[in-house]
C-alpha cells in the first residue's frame, strides 16, 4: 500500500424518511438558502413540495436554480454563483443527481472565489474555501454525496473537465431509497454501470498488497451483479434500491480505495465523449470499460483474472491468466448487455468523424492512467473498437 490519510468530512444521513433531518441541519448554516435542481423530475415526483415545506417551516429565505443540466454547464454555474452574491446565500441545497450536486459544488466555490471558477478545471487555480453544501440525493450514481468531486461541462469550448476539492465535500447529505423510486429504468441502469466502474477504476492500479481494499471491490461488483436485474423489473422495491443506494456512496467515497492509485483513464476518455455528443455518463462508460479492458490485458493479466474468478465467477481450471481474464471481461459485457446498457457508440449515433476531436481533448492535460499509461494512439485506438 501507499501512505495515505484519510478524512471524509460529510455527514451522511441514510434510510427511510430521513428529509427529516433538514429540520436539524439546515439551521446550522444560515438563513439564506440556495435550493439547486435539474429540469422537473423532484416536481414530478413531489420532492420539492416536501422540501420546500421543510424550508418553510425553518423560516428561512429560499432562492431557486432550477434547470441544471444532466452534463451540469459552467453558464448555470455562473448563474448560481451570482444569486450567491445577490442573496447573500449561507447554505447551498442541492436536491437531484449526480449533475445537480457537482454544479452546486462548483456554485458553492464559484461564490467565495473572485475569479473564474473554471480557473479550478485549467488547473490555474486550487479552490481555499467554500460555501456549505446540503444535499438530497435522487439517483445512485456517482457518488458525488460524499465526495469532493465534480464535473462540469463548457459548453462554448465543448469540454467536460473533472475538478476536486476537500472543500467540495458536502456538509451533509440525505440519502432515502424511496426518493430513487421514480428514477426511470434507463438512468437507474446508467446508475448502476457507473457505480461498477468506479469500483472497476480503482480495481486497476499497481500497488501491492491490497487484499482487504481488492475484497471490497469484488464485494460491491458482487452486489450490483446480484441485485441490478431483480432492480430493473422492479424499480419501486425499497429494499434493491436501498443495496443499490449504498453501494453507489461506497464506491465513491475512498472508503474503498485507501492506500493506492486508480486507473481513471476510462472516466477520462467517457467525459470527453460526453463533452462532444453530451450523452449520458454511465451510458458512455458501458460502451467504453469493456474495451478498455480488452485493449489493457495483456499488460496484467493477473489482476484481470482475479476480477474475472472473484467478482465474475469464472472457473479457472485448465485455462490461462488471458483467458480467465477475457472470460472475466465477457461476463462483464453480457451483464450489462442483459440490463439493457448501451454496447457500441452507434447506440448514441456516433460514427468515426469526430474520434480525433474526443482524442485531443481525453488528451488536455496529457498521457493519463494510473495502471497503464494512456496516450493520443491509445485512446484513438479504444475509440474505434468502441465504434
Ligand atoms: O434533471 P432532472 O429532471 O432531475 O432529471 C434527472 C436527469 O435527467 C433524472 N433523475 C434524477 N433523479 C431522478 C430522475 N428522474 C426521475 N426520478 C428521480 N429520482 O436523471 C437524469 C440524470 O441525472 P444526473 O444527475 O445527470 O445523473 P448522475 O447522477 O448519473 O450524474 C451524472 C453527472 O455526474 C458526473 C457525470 O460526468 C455527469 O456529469 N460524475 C460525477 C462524479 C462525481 N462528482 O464524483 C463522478 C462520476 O464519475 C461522474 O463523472
Ligand atoms: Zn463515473
Amino acid at each position: 500500500m501507499r501512505n495515505f490519510e484519510f478524512y471524509n468530512p460529510t455527514k451522511l444521513i441514510f434510510g427511510r424518511d430521513t428529509l427529516e433531518a433538514l429540520r436539524n441541519e439546515v439551521p446550522k448554516y444560515g438563513k439564506n438558502v440556495l435550493l439547486m435542481y435539474g429540469g422537473g423530475s423532484i416536481k414530478r415526483s413531489g420532492l420539492y413540495d416536501k422540501v420546500i415545506a421543510h424550508l418553510k417551516e425553518l423560516d428561512v429565505q429560499i432562492t431557486e436554480l432550477s434547470g441544471v443540466e444532466p452534463n451540469p454547464r459552467l453558464s448555470t454555474v455562473h448563474k448560481g454563483v451570482e444569486l450567491c452574491h445577490q442573496h447573500n446565500i449561507d447554505l447551498i441545497l442541492a436536491v437531484g443527481g449526480g449533475s445537480v450536486i457537482d454544479c452546486a459544488k462548483a456554485v458553492a466555490v464559484g461564490a467565495k472565489y473572485d475569479g473564474d471558477m473554471w480557473d479550478f478545471l485549467e488547473r490555474k487555480a486550487v479552490p481555499q474555501a467554500a460555501l456549505p453544501l446540503g444535499t438530497v440525493l435522487t439517483i445512485a450514481a456517482t457518488g458525488s454525496e460524499m465526495n469532493g468531486g465534480s464535473v462540469i461541462t463548457n459548453e462554448v469550448t465543448q469540454e467536460k473537465l473533472a475538478w476536486g476539492s476537500i472543500h467540495a465535500y458536502p456538509a451533509f447529505s440525505i440519502l432515502d431509497p424511496v426518493h430513487t423510486f421514480t428514477l426511470p429504468r434507463d438512468q437507474t441502469v446508467y446508475g448502476m454501470v457507473d457505480i461498477m466502474s468506479h469500483v472497476l477504476e480503482h480495481y486497476f492500479h499497481t500497488d501491492g498488497n491490497t487484499l482487504a481494499q481488492d475484497g471490497f471491490c469484488e464485494g460491491l461488483l458482487r452486489t450490483v451483479i446480484e441485485t441490478g436485474p431483480k432492480l430493473v423489473e422492479d424499480l419501486e422495491n425499497y429494499e434493491l434500491r436501498e443495496t443499490i443506494l449504498y453501494c453507489g456512496t461506497m464506491a465513491l467515497n475512498g472508503m474503498v480505495s485507501m492506500g493506492f492509485a486508480g486507473d481513471w483513464a476510462t472516466h477520462n476518455i467517457e467525459h470527453a465523449v460526453s463533452a462532444v455528443y453530451d450523452i449520458p455518463h454511465g451510458g458512455g462508460l458501458a460502451i467504453l470499460f469493456p474495451q478498455w479492458m480488452k485493449y489493457n490485458l495483456s499488460s496484467n493479466p493477473a489482476r484481470f483474472r482475479k476480477l474475472a474468478v472473484n467478482a465474475f465467477g469464472v472457473n479457472p481450471e485448465g485455462k490461462t491468466d488471458e483467458e480467465i481474464g477475457l472470460e472475466g471481461i465477457e461476463a462483464l459485457r453480457r451483464f450489462w448487455d442483459s440490463i439493457g446498457a448501451p454496447k457500441t457508440l452507434a447506440d448514441y449515433e456516433i460514427d468515426d468523424s469526430q474520434i480525433g476531436v474526443m482524442a485531443d481533448k481525453a488528451m488536455r492535460f496529457g498521457p493519463f492512467g494510473n495502471f497503464r499509461k494512456l496516450n493520443r494512439e491509445d485512446v484513438v485506438e479504444i475509440y474505434t473498437m468502441s465504434l
